[in-house]
């Protein structure tokens, strides 16, 4: 049971809004509470941080921070390769169409919908996010929300969306099993200044990324293994990637090519 969240719907809600955030609760295995003051006063009563809020936009209250989905930079990246543009990470990983992708830091799906996009209705995304709220806000998200781009909003809806630790997934697929394998996790470094500019920050798990994880990454792929991470934070190195060489930008990324290679 999560006792430091509770679930709830937004005032004068409808039947279906009132089964929604009891489904919730159970998924979450919170208490639903039915919406009787503000989230504010609900927070205080129930002596919990964290509110759930059921309506037309899912909403996660975390103290004064609201959490919502959004797709944000994917629908600018969907656009441009629209335009005939690349996109760097689909670039990079030699992604293409009718591919499979694992991405196995799901957070708000952003690189999952453009990689979606770029594999096409025949191909395949798996996004695995360990936050089961996290999960839940971007589920959703991605079933419901429109862009305006009939592209984007199909390339959202074909995300599969996994709960759990990216480790013990690919634990259990086979070698060679999936085409390009994608990490991007969190910049421990910033998590503590950046927590009131970035709410995806309060539920995201900040544990590095293991050699192991790695590992599996490169057992499973077939084509890449592609890291996101800042420049010289030594993750590159230590993860066993070859150094990205770039001036600019803040984060860069690093592909462990797979083909060619024998099978594990
Ligand atoms: C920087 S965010 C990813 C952002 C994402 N690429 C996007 O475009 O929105 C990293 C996410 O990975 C998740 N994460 C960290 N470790 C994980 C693990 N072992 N298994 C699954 N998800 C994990 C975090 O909770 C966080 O939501």
């Amino acid at each position: 049971m999560d006792r430091s969240l509770i679930v709830t719907t937004v005032p004068k809600p409808s039947d279906s809004e009132i089964l929604h955030a009891e489904n919730l609760a159970k998924e979450l295995q919170a208490d639903y509470v039915k919406r009787t003051s503000t989230v504010r006063k609900m927070q205080e009563t129930h002596g919990v941080r964290k509110v759930l809020v059921a309506g037309e936009r899912l909403t996660l209250h975390a103290g004064d921070q609201k959490l919502f989905f959004h797709p944000s930079m994917a629908v600018v990246r969907v656009k441009r390769m629209l335009l005939g543009d690349t996109d760097v990470i689909v670039e990079k990983s030699g992604l293409a169409r009718g591919d499979s992708v694992l991405d196995c830091t799901l957070g708000m799906g952003a690189d999952a919908i453009v990689f979606s996009h770029a594999v096409g209705k025949e191909g395949v995304v798996i996004g695995i996010e360990y936050n089961p709220i996290l999960v839940i806000l971007v589920r959703e998200g991605l079933k419901t929300w429109r862009s305006g781009v009939p592209e984007v909003d199909e390339a959202m809806r074909r995300v599969q969306v996994v709960t759990g630790s990216h480790l013990g997934y690919m634990r259990n697929l086979p070698d060679r099993s999936i085409d390009v394998v994608y990490f991007d996790p969190m910049f421990r470094e910033t998590v503590k200044e950046s927590i009131n500019f970035d709410p995806i920050r309060i539920l995201s798990v900040t544990d590095e990324l293991s050699v192991e994880a790695i590992g599996e990454a490169k057992r499973i792929a077939r084509k890449s293994v592609v890291l996101k991470e800042r420049m010289y934070s030594g993750e590159f190195q230590r993860l066993g990637f070859p150094q990205p060489y770039q001036r600019s930008s803040s984060f860069t990324y690093s592909v462990i090519s797979i083909q060619g290679e024998e099978s594990p």
